[in-house]
C-alpha cells in the first residue's frame, strides 16, 4: 500500500537553514522512502492572504521552487506543482466553504490570535483581519482533500488545520456521500526527531527574529550569519560547554555521529569560539556547496522552472479533475443533459407517458400528434381521410411497428411501409435535429415491461 503524503509550503520568504533542516530536508528524504507517494506543493494562494506584495511572492515562489530542486526533490517521482495552477483548489474550496461550520472556523489560532490581539489594544474585534485570513483553514482543507493524502507533515502550529480538514471532509462525506467516502481523513505527521534549529541568538530560528542563517543565497552570506552566532565569553583555551552552546546544536544538526563526538571533545578541550565557527561553516559548506551551485543554476533559467511546475500541475489535475467532477456530481451540480441520460428511472418513466393525442384538423382530416412526456412535439401525423386510418396508424407506431425515420434538412419524416405517415418538428440546427430523433427513437421503442 501507499501512502499518499503532501504538504504545502507557504511562499512569501526566501528558504533558510531551519526550513531546511526542519522541512526541507526530511520531505525530500521522506519522498525516497519506497511506499511513498509525495505531494509537495508551493501554497502560493495562501501566500496572498499574508502578503499583498506582488514581487515578494513571484520572488518567493521561484526561490523556494529553486531550493527544493536544488535541494534533491525529484520532480519525476513527486508530484511537485504550484496550488495556483490547479484551478480546481479554489473550487473545491468553495463545496468546503459550504458545509464548514462557521463557529469551527473561529476557533482557529491565526483568526482567535488576531482578535485577541484587537481586544486587547480596544480595537474592532475583527479590524485587519480579512476573509481570506478566517477562511484559511478551508482552503487548506481543499488542498489536503483534493488528493486524497493520508499523512501531511507540518509544524505544531498546523495541526488544527489538519483536524479542521478531518472534520470538514467528514462533514462532506456524511453530507453527500451517499454511503460512500468521497474523503479519506488525513493525520498530521509531526518528525518529533526532526531538528528545530536554534537562530543566531539562540531563539528558534525565525525569519520573524531576524536571527536566520541564509540557506542558499551565497557563501559568504553564510559565513557572515555564522560570524554573527552568539557565544558566551570563554576565552580561546578554556574549556566549553557544548549542550549549552547553540552553535554546536547547529553543528550536530548536519553531522554524522562520530563528527559531533569530535567537536564535542575538542569543544570540551578549549576550541575557541571563532575557530569553532570556521568548523561549522566548513561542515555546512561541505554539504551545501554543490545544492547552491544548482540553485543557481535553475535560479537563472526561470523558463524551465515554469516547465517542471506545469508539468507537475498537469500530473495533479489527472486526479484532481475527475475527482471534483464527481464531488460536483453529488451536491447537485450536474449537467442536465447526462442526468437524463444517466437516469434510467427516468428515461423508462419518459418513455411510458410519451403518449399519442389525435385530433381533427380545420379542414376535417383526422391526424395525430406523439408528445413527450413533457409535453413537447415529437411528430405530428400527415392528414388521414378517417379517424380509423389514422388510428391504425397510430397504433402500429405504438406496438413498435418497424418505423423508418429519414432525415431531411434540419427535419425529419417517420415512414411505414414505404409511406410517409408523419413529420418532426423543424429544427434550428443539425444537434438539435438529432436530439430529437433520439428523443423520437426512445418513445417508440418497444418496453420491456
Ligand atoms: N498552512 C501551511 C503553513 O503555513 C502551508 C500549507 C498550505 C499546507 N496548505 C497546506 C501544509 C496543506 C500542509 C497541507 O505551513
Amino acid at each position: 500500500m501507499t501512502t499518499r503524503i503532501l504538504t504545502g509550503i507557504t511562499t512569501t520568504g526566501t528558504p533558510h537553514l531551519g526550513n531546511y533542516a526542519g522541512a526541507i530536508r526530511p520531505a525530500i528524504l521522506a519522498s525516497q522512502q519506497p511506499g511513498a507517494d509525495s505531494f509537495y506543493f508551493l501554497a502560493d494562494y495562501h501566500a496572498l492572504i499574508k502578503c499583498d506584495d506582488p514581487l515578494r511572492i513571484q520572488r518567493s515562489r521561484l526561490e523556494i521552487a529553486a531550493t527544493w530542486l536544488a535541494g534533491g526533490l525529484d520532480p519525476n517521482k513527486v508530484t511537485f506543482y504550484r496550488q495556483s495552477d490547479i484551478p480546481e483548489i479554489p473550487e473545491l474550496t468553495w463545496l468546503l466553504t459550504c458545509v464548514a461550520a462557521k463557529g469551527l472556523l473561529n476557533r482557529a489560532h491565526a483568526y482567535k490570535a488576531s482578535v485577541d490581539k484587537n481586544l486587547e489594544t480596544g480595537e474592532d474585534p475583527d479590524a485587519g483581519v480579512s476573509m481570506g485570513l478566517y477562511s484559511y483553514p478551508v482552503l487548506m482543507a481543499a488542498d489536503i482533500l483534493m488528493f486524497n493524502a493520508h499523512k501531511v507533515p507540518v509544524g505544531r502550529d498546523q495541526i488544527q488545520h489538519v483536524e479542521m480538514a478531518r472534520d470538514i471532509g467528514q462533514r462532506f462525506n456524511h453530507l453527500f456521500g451517499q454511503g460512500k467516502e468521497f474523503f479519506v481523513m488525513p493525520e498530521a505527521l509531526i518528525e518529533e526527531s526532526v531538528a528545530t534549529l536554534p537562530g543566531l541568538d539562540g531563539r528558534k530560528m525565525s525569519k520573524s527574529y531576524d536571527n536566520t542563517i541564509p540557506l542558499f543565497t551565497s557563501a559568504k552570506d553564510m559565513k557572515d550569519a555564522i560570524s554573527r552566532i552568539v557565544t558566551d565569553s570563554r576565552a580561546p583555551g578554556e574549556a566549553k560547554d557544548p549542550d549549552n552552546a547553540h552553535l554546536f546544536t547547529l553543528y550536530q544538526a548536519f553531522a554524522s555521529v562520530d563528527q559531533a563526538g569530535e567537536f564535542r571533545e575538542e569543544l570540551l578541550q578549549g576550541l575557541g569560539w571563532g575557530e569553532a565557527k570556521q568548523r561549522l561553516f566548513q561542515l555546512l559548506d561541505g554539504q551545501l556547496a554543490e545544492k547552491r551551485e544548482h540553485y543557481h543554476q535553475l535560479i537563472a533559467r526561470p523558463a524551465d522552472l515554469e516547465d517542471i511546475l506545469l508539468a507537475g500541475a498537469a500530473k495533479a489535475r489527472k486526479i484532481a479533475t475527475p475527482f471534483l467532477e464527481q464531488l460536483r456530481e453529488s451536491v447537485g451540480l450536474r449537467s442536465f443533459r447526462s442526468s437524463v441520460q444517466a437516469s434510467a428511472e427516468g428515461k423508462k418513466k419518459a418513455v411510458k407517458s410519451a403518449r399519442f393525442v389525435s385530433f381533427r384538423d380545420e379542414d376535417g382530416s383526422f391526424r395525430f400528434r406523439l408528445l413527450a412526456a413533457d409535453g413537447e412535439q415529437l411528430l405530428l401525423s400527415k392528414r388521414f381521410a378517417d379517424g380509423k386510418s389514422a388510428g391504425a396508424v397510430s397504433k402500429q407506431l405504438q406496438q413498435g411497428g418497424d418505423a423508418d425515420v429519414r432525415v431531411e434538412g434540419l427535419g425529419f419524416s417517420l415512414w411505414l411501409a414505404d409511406e410517409q405517415v408523419a413529420e418532426g418538428p423543424q429544427a434550428v440546427d443539425e444537434q438539435s435535429r438529432d436530439a430529437a430523433v433520439q428523443r423520437l427513437r426512445e418513445a417508440l421503442a418497444p418496453q420491456a415491461d
